[in-house]
């Protein structure tokens, strides 16, 4: 029965995508590298990763629509290559494309043919699918009238129609204003509750932060990073922040003073300074913010966001792509 699998949602060893070219094939460009990774039944996973990185090969890889140089993966404990199984799954393209001169309404029901439901079952599901995405008036509308976002959330109503228990998002977020994000993000956590495995692919790293148990970080085609983005973010040093005001008189020395380099990094905000030091210099700081008769509004802790943890792995992804081009020259 779809849903009650158990063991890991998905899982993939090794899995690795080569594509040839140049004179007679002998070049490869690897756009993914030997991914093993393990997706648990009921998990909502994030994949991240910069332009390029090789989360829609992966996507793709896991979807059956090309097939790996080496490796493998499963899905709901089945072989990629077990057309029945991808009846369970649920999947949305990265710019998913339909017919620009169907409805909505039409298309979803088009979708729903590929399943068994009765004309009535499939005509209660995709009036039930167009509201759950915030559709409902616009159902008989032309797609070609239709927004970017709206057209994301009709893909997203297709994945979801036929009530996977896995499902495969590329990108579900592109395109959408803060509202349209709301509400994918709404239906994502609906689906979790519902029991559902989610894997989404975004470039959008609060989303991931606030809806994902577990997150990759995919850079160079190769898996930089996985596990909760508490976990992740971690890993990096605390800093701490101070907010300050200074007497008008203090504020003409306060940046050249020698006794204090750390209040000269400070920056003004209005009225305020603000001074952000690792938190080894906190008292440091406070001593010589006490000696220019600072007035301190708040000392706060900055917690690192998933952003700085995938910025600090993309950064060192390049830095060691550019030391293997200077030693190859
Ligand atoms: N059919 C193909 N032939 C050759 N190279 C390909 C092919 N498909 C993808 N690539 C290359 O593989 C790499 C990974 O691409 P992929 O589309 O998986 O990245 P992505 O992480 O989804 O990026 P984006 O965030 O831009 O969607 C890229 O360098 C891309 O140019
Ligand atoms: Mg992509």
């Amino acid at each position: 029965m779809p849903g009650s699998a158990s063991g890991p949602a998905i899982q993939t060893e090794n899995l690795t995508k080569e594509y040839p070219y140049g004179f007679l094939h002998l070049k490869k460009k690897t756009s993914l590298e030997g991914l093993t990774l393990q997706v648990e039944t009921g998990e909502v996973f994030g994949f991240l990763g910069p332009n390029g990185a090789g989360k829609s090969t992966t996507i793709k890889l896991l979807m059956g629509l090309i097939f790996p140089t080496r490796g493998h993966a499963r899905l709901l404990g089945k072989p990629t290559t077990d057309v029945a199984m991808h009846r369970d799954i649920g999947y949305l393209p990265e710019q998913p494309y339909f017919y620009d001169y169907l409805t909505a309404a039409e298309v979803l029901d088009y979708f729903a043919k590929f399943f068994d439901f009765t004309a009535h079952e499939r005509r209660e599901r995709v009036q039930r699918m167009l509201q759950k995405v915030g559709l409902e008036t616009a159902g008989k509308i032309q797609l070609r009238k239709y927004s970017k976002g709206m057209l994301q959330r009709v893909g997203l109503a297709q994945a979801i129609l036929h009530d996977p228990p896995l499902v495969i998002l590329d990108e579900p977020m592109s395109g959408l204003d803060p509202v349209g994000r709301r509400e994918v993000r709404d239906i994502i956590l609906e689906l979790k509750r519902a029991g559902k495995t989610i894997l989404f692919s975004t470039h959008i790293l609060p989303d991931a932060e606030m809806l994902c148990d577990r997150v990759g970080v995919l850079v160079g085609g190769k898996l930089q990073g996985v596990g909760a983005p508490g976990d992740l973010v971690g890993i990096k040093a605390q800093e701490v922040e101070i907010l300050f005001t200074l007497a008008p008189t203090a504020q003409a020395h306060a940046p050249k003073n020698d006794h204090a380099p750390l209040l000269a990094k400070a920056a003004r905000i209005g009225e305020r300074f603000r001074l952000q030091v690792k938190e080894e210099e906190l008292y440091a700081a406070l001593e010589q913010l006490r000696g220019a008769s600072a007035k301190i509004l708040s000392v706060s802790q900055i917690k690192p966001s998933l952003e700085e943890y995938f910025m600090h792995l993309v950064a060192a992804d390049r830095a060691q792509a550019a030391a293997v081009e200077v030693s190859g020259k």
